[in-house]
């Protein structure tokens, strides 16, 4: 049983294969955390608590007798701010004109089969085959007040995942005003950690950053309102000498898009507290009498075999009760994009020209980017006027899409419905449906403003927008772009809502909008984009199972946004494409195989004009489309394993795919630097079975022989030359 509840100590100890995490109700009904790592029994782990008298650190009211007893060192489950713990918490709530202060304590709880889905928001999910998977709910109840908040927990014993989520309920007369409300808090009695989080940029996403946690507070996040280039919402906790391949980690992975916080206190005792969720910056949700605020999931995921091992839980955990989308465990269409190849520069003619290429070698998809519609001949104008405009193409929206289909290519289309322009027919018909404070210019950002989608008007506009656009025509996938931050946050549809509420407010538009969409059109593909990778998160994955990684093309920056991305992310959710060199972002000069061998670690694609390819890079493009489309189940199912990371070694960087059933595998390895009589490199395979044969290109050699002695590669030729192997099991 995965959620075991005992009477006697008034324990909770939830297992999963690899890890048990423990609370438990203490004499006072405070719920105390007294475990979470390495799976380990059911003993009543709070003998770990050292009790003390320490000096400035308070007693509850009813704990007075007892100088031992203090929230503000006592590891808890749920910290509220007002019970004398000055650590970072995770509720913080006031009635009109009063401080923040809460007492919760608990009252009750409830064990089921399953997994509980929060109403609006993304969530994990049991598939109707997992049988493995229980809810917990415990109720805490503030000691005065009729506030009660109910703690959940989904377990996926064989998956290694323990999500938790949190809903706030006023059951009084008077409304609470919340001013902070996280998903959830881990307190950690040896804090000895180091913490891992992907930071980045525009067109750099999720560059890998490992340190000591301090004292004080550590924090990532982004008050953007959206999850940002910036800082990922994953992040890693684990031991100091945990590596690939050894020692105890801790995934922390946000199923949210919009401003979040993740903040790692270390503190007089060198105890760590974790907490994770919406950002508190601009948030303040008004809990009327009766109502009630769901706070969003967060997953957590313990692995003690080292970093591959979280990565390998957390990707599969994913990949199947994550996403939504039936395209989880499909084929990805190998597609080209014709945004680099054209920019806003194309008509329907040039759009067949390029997909009758595209058709010859061997593509399944053309992408139509930015352009189409409205007045759109830059980023200065026309969006949110998602009608094709037909005098540029030439033909309308259907009869480029059968032309298309006709040379036996799908179609997919670029959108972006959370923006407006100012220069456009939906902006001159409802200015106050953009996010603006009233008598003060707007920020622009890339020229445009972006929508309320607090506001219920907006979230219709947008779903028969697109409703009639996906009618118009044989679209099997969009682009869902978003191009700029939220910020100048007033939304006019509601003077009396608490403005405080509209960041979050529009992300639960959004999400109802992409939920509506899954719903009307369950076999869309829907590929993720904000800039780039700007809000690749597991709130979006639900929805969209592949995100553009980035706005840089480049093969060998995009060398370590993959590799950091593939951290928390299934690989097959990383859309990556060929494009042409010079590289449009920087200007580097790599070779076209490596551009294949680096763009087909995700779900690949190119995104050049077809029809400036030389013979030989067309005849190079038919062979990656090849061997891209013969090991598509592997590089979309299969594990992966970083085996050189570009962020520690200067010369090259290399991974692998290894099948379920360890029958075929795949190595890739891109040389960065090359050198004058150079020392040779070996390289080991990881995960395959020792005692298989493998065909390694035409040669025999057991799975212990590859892992173990490893395999010589070849020297590089060229600037950033590349080395690609798939080896099959024959006995
Ligand atoms: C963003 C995306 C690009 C492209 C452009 C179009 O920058 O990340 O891939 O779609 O918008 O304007």
């Amino acid at each position: 049983m995965a959620i075991l509840f005992q009477e006697k100590d008034r324990t909770f100890t939830l297992q999963t294969e690899k890890s048990t995490y423990q609370m438990k109700v203490d004499r006072l009904g405070v719920l105390l955390h007294t475990y979470f790592g390495a799976a380990t029994d059911a003993s009543d782990y709070s003998y770990r608590i050292v009790k003390g008298d320490h000096g400035y650190c308070s007693q509850l009211g009813d704990a007075v007798e007892d100088r031992t007893y203090s929230m503000d060192y006592y590891p808890q489950e749920y910290p509220v701010y007002g019970t004398g713990d000055f650590r970072i918490t995770a509720l913080r709530a006031a009635k009109a004109g009063c401080v923040p202060s809460l007492d919760l304590r608990y009252v009750g709880h409830e064990i089921r089969d399953g997994k509980y889905a929060l109403p609006g928001l993304p969530a994990m999910f049991a598939n109707p085959d997992d049988r493995d998977v229980q809810t917990l709910e415990i109720t805490l109840k503030d000691v005065r007040e009729e506030l009660y908040v109910k703690l959940l927990y989904g377990v996926f014993e064989k998956r290694n995942i323990i999500t938790r989520a949190a809903v706030i309920e006023n059951r009084g007369s008077a409304a609470f005003a919340l001013h902070r409300c996280m998903s959830m808090s881990l307190d950690f009695l040896e804090g000895g950690m180091d913490l891992i989080h992907f930071y980045g940029k525009h067109a750099m996403e999720r560059q890998f950053e490992r340190e000591a946690v301090r004292h004080g507070i550590t924090e990532i996040g982004s008050q953007r309102g959206y999850s940002s280039h910036h800082h990922n919402p994953f992040v890693i906790l684990c031991d100091r000498d945990a590596s690939e391949d050894f020692g105890g980690c801790y995934g922390i992975s946000l199923v949210y898009s919009g401003s979040y916080r993740i903040q790692a206190e270390l503190d007089q005792f060198d105890s760590l507290r974790v907490t994770c969720g919406i950002s508190d910056e601009e948030f303040v949700w008004n809990l009327e009498k009766g109502g009630s605020f769901t706070a969003p999931e967060t997953v957590l995921c313990y692995s003690p075999d080292g970093l591959t091992g979280l990565s390998q839980c957390i990707q599969r955990a994913y990949l199947r009760n994550l996403i939504r989308s039936p395209w989880k465990d499909r084929k990805r269409p190998v597609l080209v994009n014709n945004w680099e190849g054209t920019y806003f520069d194309f008509n329907a003619d040039k759009l067949l020209q390029i997909a009758e290429q595209a058709a010859d070698i061997g593509l399944d998809m053309l992408v139509l980017d930015d352009g189409w519609f409205g007045r759109r001949d830059s980023d200065k104008s026309g969006l949110g006027d998602w009608y094709v405009n037909e005098k540029k193409l030439g033909c309308t929206l259907k009869e480029l899409v059968d032309r298309i289909n006709g040379l036996g290519l799908q179609f997919g289309i670029w959108v972006e419905p959370e923006m407006v322009s100012e220069d456009s027919d939906l902006y001159r018909a409802h200015p106050e449906w953009a996010l603006t404070i009233p008598g003060r210019a707007p920020n622009r950002g890339r020229d445009q403003l972006v929508l309320d989608l607090s506001n219920r008007e907006v979230v219709a506009y947008i779903k028969e927008t697109l409703h009639s656009l996906l009618d118009s025509a044989n679209i099997a996938y969009i682009k869902w772009d978003m191009n700029r931050t939220v910020d100048n946050v007033y939304s006019a549809a509601d003077p009396k809502m608490s403005q405080g509420e509209i960041r979050h407010r529009f992300l639960l538009g959004l999400y109802e909008i992409l939920g509506s969409l899954r719903e009307s059109h369950p076999d869309l593909l829907l590929e993720g984009c904000a800039g780039g990778g700007g809000r690749f998160d597991a709130g979006m994955l639900y929805y969209e199972p592949q995100i553009w990684c980035s706005d840089n093309t480049d093969a060998i920056e995009r060398l370590r946004i993959h590799c950091g991305t593939s951290f928390g992310y299934p690989m097959s959710a990383v859309s990556a494409h060929v494009s042409a060199c010079p590289n449009h972002q920087n200007g580097r000069v790599v070779p076209f195989k490596t551009r294949g061998i680096c763009a087909m670690q995700g779900s690949f694609g190119y995104e050049l004009d077809l029809s400036r390819l030389s013979e030989e890079e067309k005849a190079e493009a038919k062979r990656q489309i090849r061997i891209y489309k013969d090991h598509c189940e592997l590089f979309q199912q299969g594990d992966y394993y970083r085996l050189a990371s570009p962020f520690e070694n200067r010369d090259y960087a290399a991974w692998s795919y290894v099948s379920q059933d360890r029958g075929t595998a795949s190595l890739s390895v891109v040389y960065t630097d090359q050198h004058a009589n150079a020392k040779p490199i070996r390289i080991r395979w990881k995960g395959l079975a020792e005692d298989a044969v493998y065909d390694v290109d035409g040669a025999r050699c057991t799975g212990a022989a590859l892992m173990h002695g490893g395999m010589v590669l070849p020297m590089p030729a060229c600037n950033y030359d590349s080395f690609m192997v798939c080896i099959h099991r024959i006995s």
